[in-house]
């Protein structure tokens, strides 16, 4: 009897200790307990689970099998039906699951790849992926990391994105963590790895906010920053202590397009002079100053009220084009956000969509936005972009030029705080006249950035 209390008494104290274990230290338990508890069952019901999603192929294998065989003679006459059990070898249809690879443990669930059998593709993996979260009652299975004949199942246990909490500052010169991606990892913007971005969305979506999260982490850094805001200037005028130019009305963008493809083609010559192929391959104090452009609604550029402005819209279009096209090499970097960017917006704007490798699609109220911004991906992004739900404002799909794509938000940033960020590292701003002379305006603090 006293066994048997101390057993329950046992019992209960792992029972508690594992309770404040998960209650006070969950990465720890997560890779300590549950997740090893997870991954046998994992295995283990695997072959149940590819069945039921239809990933199991039927295969002829030699078995051993109890066959029963109707006796005759003397024993048959005395009983109604006499049989006798005999083992043979025979071939019979046998399901094989896909074969697995090791579960490997991330801070959210886990991933592992999987061997595709015979004549499977990894669409098939992506339309089972649904089923295969509920079968494991996680809260997404993603297909990733296509390789030939094998793809890697990236399972995620709740979704990240209902609360981000991280820094956009990072301490490089032309990246920012604007939020984070759906598999946990932190949502990194190179500027020298994408150039341009894209930011589209329906109103509401979360597009200023994600301005707001970029420009609180490029604020301290050693660059220029740009606004054009058609808006009225409502939205970038609150940053204009760390913005060396600000337009708010066309005349204004035209003008400073018209100066920033001057300061392009000066750069342009001082790398020719050089021998450099970009920016970057210049000794460190003849470098340029980084210039980063931002455009909120971006549609207003482009609309006319009458033919008289149409000479005003295909200058700025051509303007904006060149120095998406130079910009790349030249350390100039574009970030446009609108609702919607679309050959019905006029000439050319085809062409400049087509220079923003870098694409966020924020909430859509329509499939062809999702289409326009996310282009030619993989059907599933689409899909991932049309389900963005009104109520998680700052949900996006990000696609980056390697075809990858992940569900991401960007953290709040509220416009004091990118208010407060601007004012903060005002100081840090360089004039426009100095940013587009022919003397290169390198401040000392961007030797050590580089
Ligand atoms: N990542 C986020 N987390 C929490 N709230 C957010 C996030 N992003 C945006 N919001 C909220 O959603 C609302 C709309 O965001 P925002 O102003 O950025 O949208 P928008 O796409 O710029 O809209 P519009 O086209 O009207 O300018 C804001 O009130 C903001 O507080
Ligand atoms: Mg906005």
């Amino acid at each position: 009897m006293n066994d048997f209390y101390m057993l329950l008494g046992v019992l209960a104290a792992s029972a508690v200790g594992l309770w404040a274990w998960r209650r006070w230290h969950p990465a720890s338990f997560w890779y300590g307990v549950a997740f090893p508890a997870r991954a046998v069952l994992v295995v283990l019901t695997w072959h149940h689970v590819a069945s039921g999603c239809k990933l199991t192929r039927r295969r002829r294998r030699w078995r051993l099998t109890l066959d029963a065989v109707p006796v005759v003679g003397p024993a048959a006459r005395n009983a109604a039906t006499v049989v006798e059990h005999k083992r043979r070898m025979r071939r019979v249809d046998v399901e094989r699951a896909p074969r697995l690879g090791v579960l490997r443990p991330t801070r959210l669930g886990w991933h592992m790849r999987v061997r595709l059998h015979d004549g499977q593709v990894p669409a098939d993996y992506e339309r089972a992926a649904e089923g295969i979260a509920h079968a494991w009652r996680v809260h997404s299975v993603r297909v990733v990391d296509v390789k030939p004949g094998r793809v890697t199942l990236w399972a995620t246990m709740r979704d990240p994105l209902t609360e981000v909490a991280v820094t956009p500052e990072t301490g490089e010169l032309l990246r920012v963590r604007p939020g984070k991606l759906e598999n946990g990892r932190d949502w990194v913007i190179d500027f020298r790895t994408v150039p341009h971005w894209l930011n589209a969305g329906a109103t509401q979506s979360g597009k200023s906010n994600l301005a707001n999260a970029i420009i609180k982490g490029l604020a301290p850094q050693p660059l220029a920053l740009v606004g054009f805001d058609l808006k009225g200037g409502v939205e970038f005028t609150p940053y204009a202590p760390r913005l060396s130019a600000l337009a708010t009305t066309r005349k204004e963008c035209v003008d400073l397009l018209g100066d920033l493809v001057g300061e392009l083609e000066n750069r342009m010559t001082l790398c020719r002079e050089q021998g450099a192929r970009n920016v970057w391959n210049l000794p460190v104090a003849l470098r340029p100053v980084p210039i980063v452009l931002l455009i909120d609604e971006v549609a207003e550029l482009f609309l006319m009220a009458d033919r008289s402005e149409k000479d005003e819209v295909s200058r700025t279009g051509t303007a904006l084009l060149r120095v998406a096209q130079l910009g790349r090499a030249f350390a100039v970097h574009l970030i446009v956000c609108g609702q919607r960017i679309g050959s019905d917006l006029g000439p050319g704007v085809t062409a400049l969509r087509s220079q923003l490798s870098g694409r966020v699609c924020h909430r859509v109220n329509d499939p062809e936005t999702a289409n326009m911004t996310l282009g030619d991906m993989d059907p599933a992004a689409l899909d991932a972009a049309r389900a963005i739900p009104a109520e998680t404002p700052g949900v996006a799909v990000v696609a980056g030029q390697d075809g990858s794509w992940h569900r991401a938000r960007s953290v709040f940033v509220s416009e004091d705080q990118a208010e407060q960020a601007a004012r903060d590292h005002a100081h840090l701003t360089p004039a426009w006249d100095a940013l587009i002379g022919t003397a290169p305006t390198t401040p000392p603090a961007l030797d050590s950035a580089a």
